[in-house]
């Protein structure tokens, strides 16, 4: 056969069987991909939707309100684990990768899912728990079955230090010994969580071989990427050298400890290059959960740029947890010198909700957009938490007895536990929030019956309404779209500011982070906008009006994005 014959058919053949998903969507004019200019959304499928009323949401529930989504703004959605699980971590423990846990539905729910969401421009990213499984796991009950099982270097077992000592001093980081002693085969499992999600040997090849299947299943369904679970936690010293013990305890009341031989081992990075390369053949995404505190670290997460996560996720945002213009300065400078493309997010299922860690309980609707018209302006993938569109705060639970995430039963009062985050989605003024006509598996709590999706609709200056004028702009303004990040008055202890500026356009955002109104000048003569005049485009507690740059007014909180204009030209344009 002549060989270009042979490679025609070679890519048809290829083609056919990775699907229709697979062809790669053309990079933009700035050789951006999909994912750079996508809004994700993360939904925490037991509170999002429930469409059988059991109580629980399902995934038939998310399809359901595909069309609230793109309404929104949002381009892909991720989904905590919605896998066969024992459900002791909500899904993070996985007893079969490749199905669909009933309480949420089918794989046949989960096709029409992808395909309603096809329909509308938005893509489906799965959660994939990389370093553990459910102790449920075939894998793991034979594996625990004997010292000769063929599953027992799944994952990692050692013989106690002597009787009744683990092999040594790892914690586990939800309390307590990382290591589970098991009487039939006496040894210890490793666990860096739960107990029932025990760490699976990634040195062993065919596990390594038997997980970078898994997503290739889910690739060939119309799975647009991953969102890598726990990915740090990877690896472990094979030699179990002791962590160092730091002074004080910790909210389970262990010593303080440095992690130093049980996360962040290098050899995770070969793992990522792998699953990157599987990616790269579906044209998806890799979002790590690297939880990388400093610009050095999430650097190496990017590798050489092309070859391993395209979004890793540095939750620099998550430890800021006052409104400090300088602080948040600091920390966009450095993500966005990190030569990689930024990802920002402000909370997510395992971390308080934005409003109770920025309120001040006075000015809290002003205050949820303005933390909107921060992250949605960046250069840079923002990832939303459901509900923070329209406000929602955490409900967190007030008796231990009434906590449902083990972590909370451990710590308590300590550590109370991811309930709060995780309560149901608010869609209405109905009962439940019109989550579900059953009992919510967490409850709602009673602010419920104004912040909610169908009230803020019909309110034009509600948060809801809000984020969907900024997700609009973030979708059609070219500066918004591609621009550099420039950053302006420095100095200012109050109002952060910066420009997003493309070509000749730019788009200039003020952020009042104090509680008292300020006054700010810019001169953006340096950026090429001599005596600029700005035209809001959208604005809460900032001018209504088109204005000199010279003057800008913002009330507590306040909020400004604008686009810049030079000089005359400017004049002559109506405000807005
Ligand atoms: C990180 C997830 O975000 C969290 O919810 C889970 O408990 C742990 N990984 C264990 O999988």
């Amino acid at each position: 056969m002549p060989l270009r014959l042979l490679s025609a058919l070679l890519l048809a053949v290829a083609t056919f069987s990775t699907g229709v998903y697979a062809q790669k969507s053309a990079p933009d004019a700035e050789g951006h991909a999909w994912w750079q200019h996508a809004v994700f959304y993360e939904l925490y499928p037991r509170s999002f939707a429930d469409s059988n009323n059991d109580g629980t949401g399902d995934i038939r529930g998310i399809t359901a309100k595909l069309d609230y989504l793109k309404d929104l703004g949002v381009d892909a959605i991720w989904i905590t684990p919605c896998f066969l699980s024992p459900q002791v971590d909500f899904g993070y423990d996985v007893s079969d990768y490749e199905n669909i846990d009933p309480r949420y539905g089918t794989l046949a729910d989960f096709d029409q899912l992808v395909a309603e969401g096809k329909k509308r421009g938005i893509r489906i990213i799965l959660d994939f728990v990389v370093n553990h499984t459910s102790d449920q796991h075939p894998w793991f009950v034979d594996s625990r079955s004997s010292r000769t099982a063929p599953h027992r270097d799944w994952y990692v077992w050692r013989d106690g230090k002597g009787p009744g000592q683990p092999p040594n001093n790892w914690l586990s980081t939800f309390g307590h010994s990382a290591w589970q002693f098991d009487p039939k085969t006496r040894q210890y499992y490793y666990h860096f969580f739960y107990i029932q999600q025990p760490d699976l040997n990634w040195r062993n090849p065919a596990v390594e071989k038997a997980m970078l299947d898994v997503p290739r299943f889910w690739y060939q369904r119309g799975v647009a990427g991953f969102r890598l679970d726990a990915v740090d936690t990877l690896f472990e010293d094979p030699g179990l050298h002791d962590n160092p013990v730091l002074p004080g305890r910790n909210k389970y009341g262990d010593p303080n400890m440095e992690n130093k031989y049980n996360t962040k081992l290098p050899q995770v990075h070969d793992v990522l290059r792998k699953l990157r390369t599987g990616a790269d053949q579906y044209d998806a995404v890799l979002i790590g959960e690297t939880w990388t505190k400093d610009i050095a670290e999430l650097k190496q997460y990017y590798g050489d740029h092309s070859n391993e996560l395209q979004m890793p996720m540095d939750f620099l945002f998550t430890e800021v947890n006052k409104l400090s213009a300088p602080e948040f300065r600091k920390q966009i400078a450095g993500v966005d010198e990190a030569n990689g493309w930024p990802v920002f997010l402000f909370s997510n299922h395992d971390i308080r909700r934005q409003l109770n860690r920025y309120g001040d309980g006075q000015h809290d609707q002003q205050i949820a957009k303005l933390l909107a018209g921060l992250y949605l302006t960046l250069r840079g993938t923002p990832i939303m938490y459901y509900g923070e569109e329209i406000g929602m705060v955490n409900n967190d639970p007030k008796r231990k007895e009434d906590v449902q995430d083990p972590i909370g039963r451990t710590g308590w009062p300590k550590e109370i536990g991811r309930d709060g985050e995780r309560t149901p989605m608010q869609w209405s003024a109905d009962p439940n929030a019109g989550f579900t006509q059953g009992k919510p598996w967490l409850p709602v709590p009673p602010s419920y019956k104004d912040t909610n999706v169908a009230s803020e609709l019909k309110d034009p200056n509600s948060i809801l309404n809000f984020y969907r004028r900024v997700l609009g702009l973030r979708h059609t303004n070219e500066a918004l779209r591609e621009g550099k990040y420039v950053a302006l008055n420095s100095a200012d202890a109050n109002v952060l500011s910066y420009l997003r500026q493309y070509k000749n356009s730019a788009v200039l955002v003020a952020l009042n982070m104090s509680g008292a109104p300020q006054k700010v000048a810019f001169d953006l003569t340096p950026q090429g906008f001599a005596s600029a005049t700005l035209r809001p485009l959208a604005s809460a507690g900032g001018p209504s009006e088109a204005g000199s740059a010279a003057t800008v007014e913002l009330q507590p909180y306040g909020v400004y994005i604008a686009e810049v204009q030079a000089g005359a030209a400017a004049a002559a344009q109506p405000g807005q």
